[in-house]
């Protein structure tokens, strides 16, 4: 009879880094531990009840051997719940060189954010949207961003920004897509009874 190995951690990646955890709250979320553990304070929290999408990350899991990244909020998401997966916080987004990437370069150009406290989750959402449809209809890019509220802005220049996203790179040519091949595999070894 084959015994399958029982571990005491959760593994996942964060950004480009591997993570290991073996003591943390049931209770404790993937906003706190970014915010206050991790320092990565580019996840805003607003409401802290999943309503209004300052919290937003990526969070990619395998589905069927294929990786598939969902815009999450970081606020309701338990860190026990993250084994296995990439977690992508909005310091992970990078354009070619010293540019910002396609998503934030739209946002700026098109003024799509006054007090900004909003604008890291409206960032990620429309990160996750990109990748997934990168001429996406305003339908699609309303629903994308039903989740996020703004009090400042007004969402005409966020759509805007929205549409023009694709006029400033590929989707297919974004550090995520380049890296999916090894996050893959990286989470594939990470079955249970793997190591
Ligand atoms: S902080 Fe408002 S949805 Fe998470
Ligand atoms: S820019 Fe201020 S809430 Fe959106």
């Amino acid at each position: 009879m084959t015994r399958l190995k029982i571990r005491n951690e959760i593994r996942f990646i964060l950004n480009g880094e591997d993570v290991a955890l073996t003591r943390f709250a049931p209770d404790e979320t993937l906003l706190d531990w970014l915010r206050l553990e991790r320092s990565l304070r580019g996840t805003k929290e607003g409401c802290a009840e999943g309503d209004c999408g300052a919290c937003t990350v990526l969070v990619g899991r395998l589905s069927g051997g294929r990786l598939v990244y969902e815009s999450v909020n970081a606020c309701i998401r338990f860190l026990g719940s993250l084994d296995r997966t990439h977690v992508v916080t909005v310091e992970h987004l990078r354009g070619d060189g010293e540019k910002l990437h396609p998503v934030q370069q739209a946002m700026v150009d098109f003024h799509g954010s006054q007090c900004g406290f909003c604008t890291p989750g409206f960032v990620m959402s429309l990160y996750a949207l990109w990748m997934r449809s990168p001429e996406p209809s305003d339908a699609a890019i309303e629903k994308a961003l039903q989740g996020n509220l703004c009090r400042c802005t007004g969402y005409e220049a966020i759509m805007r920004a929205a549409r023009a996203i694709s006029s400033y790179g590929k989707a297919a040519k974004d550090p995520l897509a380049a890296e999916r091949k090894a996050i893959t595999s990286k989470l594939e070894a990470m079955k249970d009874g793997s190591r």
